[in-house]
């Protein structure tokens, strides 16, 4: 080989090798910007995973606040519900213890009147000749008299204006002595029959009981249509509840547990729609044409002051049963 021959085959290596190292540096090149890239990328494919990641939890908590809203828009319909159905009870309540205020206030009034008129008609007719014209009218004033005074006494039973006398009383002997005195007066197509259990005494004012049984029974004979067969049964037993009732639906008043003795009225005759059965104990309701409507609220009166309680079912054209609790006598504590 001669000298420039050698050095020309240098020369071509030399620009090889710089051909190469210019390849070398264009790849460095690419490798490094395709590192910046992949490196933006994993920043960028980072991100898009926090934001995807904030607004799942924001789609959580907007889930969850539109569930409490249902739910608080849930309750508050509800209150409003139960607002609405206090309000007319607490309207209904409000009217009838207006009513017991007024009736009480005038039955005690009228009580004292009738007392004396009671008193002056007696002394009157002791000075008559028996038998004669002013005899006889003494002894209307005393028939009118008695019978308003009875009729006070139911007024001043509802308002709870009755002293009671706490002592014990036997049921089947007050049933019994109602049956007596009512046996007159109870029409012929009704008949009336007792069922009295064994029973323990129970707490209580003779007169004011005697007053319940004879209403109901009363009551009871009256709901059975002329020209129909009507039974009235009037039964006694006894009944232990482990839990307090609590004075609704068919139990009118709330009854603590404990042990009762029990009456119960049954009748065969015409019964109660709901519309009727829900005023009965209303003083002075009445669907009767010359009724007073002071019966039931005079026995709700008296149940109250006993602790006593009351069931009533009904159903038009299927009669009705009124059953009394009275808190069994235990002892004078
Ligand atoms: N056993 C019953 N069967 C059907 N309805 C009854 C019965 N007892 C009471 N009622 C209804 O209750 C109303 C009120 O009774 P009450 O207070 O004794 O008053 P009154 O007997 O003067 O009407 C009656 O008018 C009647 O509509
Ligand atoms: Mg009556």
């Amino acid at each position: 080989m001669t000298g420039t021959g050698h050095s020309q085959a240098m020369a071509d290596e030399a620009e090889r090798g710089a051909l190469n190292a210019e390849h070398l540096r264009e790849a460095n090149a690419n490798l490094v910007l395709a590192t910046v890239n992949a490196q933006t990328m994993a920043e960028a494919s980072a991100q898009a995973a926090v934001q995807l990641r904030e607004a799942n939890e924001h789609l959580v908590v907007a889930t969850v606040k539109a569930q409490m809203m249902t739910e608080v828009a849930e309750q508050a319909t509800a209150q409003m519900v139960y607002r609405a159905k206090l309000e007319g009870e607490l309207l209904e309540a409000r009217k009838l213890e207006a009513m017991g205020v007024l009736a009480g206030g005038v039955a005690h009034d009228f009580n004292n009147l009738i007392t004396t008129i009671m008193g002056y008609s007696d002394r009157g007719s002791l000075m008559v000749e028996p038998g004669s014209e002013l005899a006889r009218f003494f002894k209307a004033i005393d028939k009118a008299a008695r019978k308003a005074a009875e009729l006070t006494h139911q007024l001043m039973a509802y308002a709870g204006q009755e002293e009671i006398l706490a002592t014990e009383v036997d049921l089947c002997i007050v049933v019994k002595e109602v049956i007596q005195l009512l046996a007159a007066s109870i029409p012929r197509h009704v008949q009336v029959r007792s069922e009295l259990a064994v029973l323990p005494l129970v707490k209580g004012d003779p007169t004011q009981i005697f007053q319940i049984v004879m209403n109901l029974v009363v009551n009871a004979a009256q709901a059975c249509p002329a020209g129909t067969e009507g039974r009235v049964t009037v039964r006694t037993g006894t009944e232990e509840l482990i839990e307090a009732v609590a004075g609704a639906g068919s139990w009118i008043l709330p009854l603590a547990a404990g042990s009762y003795a029990t009456l119960e009225v049954v009748d065969t005759g015409a019964g109660m729609a709901p519309e009727v059965m829900a005023r009965i104990f209303e003083p002075f309701f009445s669907t009767k044409p010359s009724g007073h409507g002071l019966g039931l609220a005079a026995v709700i009166g008296i149940l109250r002051a006993h602790g006593g309680g009351l069931r009533v079912q009904s159903e038009p054209g299927r009669g009705s049963s009124f059953k009394v609790y009275l808190p069994v006598w235990q002892g004078l504590a």
